[in-house]
């Protein structure tokens, strides 16, 4: 078994009884994080996964529960071409969900990721989230396939900011939100290494289709194949997981909780 993997704490798996149950503790993370930390780092990420969370975030904000100038932003991944205000764009979805957002946006503490393929532009993009202080909390999904972002499997994950070649699963999975356009080729996405950096990492992952990539994480082998499995070298991570999502794994860590 690889050094890291030994010495890394497991993730904390929690599998609850419905998606709006994994929001809720999705939140809570995000609050959590406000609480410790002065104006700390949140790394959101996109997808039908987390549409739920940003409403809700939205909500708290709106009802002035939660103050989101007590935080800075950014997030994973952006299709190649796509501006932030540019319909199809991971900047755009995340506005349509939780519009305080984009007020974040206006004022420049969001940082959006660049949506050209420039790899100068690539690195400024990471130095300015280190000049920051780096990621205090990073929301992810599981792509079908086991990406993490746009991270595609096979991809080495010593990559930070890298352009993406799309697979044919992660199109296949985008092609609604294009239609009748085509899927864009590449993204320009965090990687696995950007991920790792990150202080704090949230997965969510919802429904049986999501089960064969969650068993892949937790229990497959840790590399390449399966951009997820780098969970289990980090040591702080934390898994939410729906009953469907979670039906093909088998528990084993004792921090592991079946009993959402
Ligand atoms: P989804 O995407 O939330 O739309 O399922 C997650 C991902 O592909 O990482």
């Amino acid at each position: 078994m690889p050094v890291e993997l030994q010495k890394a704490r497991a993730p904390e798996v929690r599998v609850l009884r419905t998606p709006d149950e994994v929001a809720e503790q999705a939140l809570a993370e995000l609050r959590r994080v406000g609480e410790r930390t002065d104006r700390p780092l949140v790394s959101f990420a996109t997808g039908g996964t987390f549409t739920a969370m940003l409403r809700a975030l939205h909500a708290e904000v709106v009802a002035g529960r939660f103050a989101l100038d007590r935080v800075q932003a950014t997030h994973l991944d952006e299709y190649e071409g796509y501006a932030p205000q540019q319909r199809g764009s991971m900047v755009h979805e995340l506005g349509a969900a939780c519009p305080s957002l984009l007020g974040m946006l206006a004022r420049g503490a969001f940082l959006p990721v660049p949506h050209r393929a420039d790899e100068a532009e690539l690195r400024r993009h990471e130095l300015r989230l280190q000049q920051l202080g780096g990621v205090d909390l990073q929301f992810l999904g599981i792509g079908r396939n086991g990406h993490l972002a746009f991270h595609e499997p096979m991809v080495p994950w010593d990559r930070g900011y890298h352009i993406a070649e799309l697979s044919t699963v992660t199109r296949d999975d985008a092609r609604a939100r294009f239609a009748p356009d085509p899927v864009p080729l590449r993204a320009i996405t965090a990687g696995v290494a950007t991920i790792l950096g990150g202080r704090r990492l949230v997965l969510c992952a919802f429904g049986r289709g999501k089960a064969p990539a969650v068993r892949a994480m937790l229990d497959g082998e840790v590399g390449p194949a399966c951009p997820a499995s780098a969970l289990r070298t980090h040591g702080n991570a934390l898994v939410l997981l729906d009953r469907e999502a979670a039906s093909l794994w088998t528990p084993r860590a004792a921090s592991s909780d079946r009993s959402g």
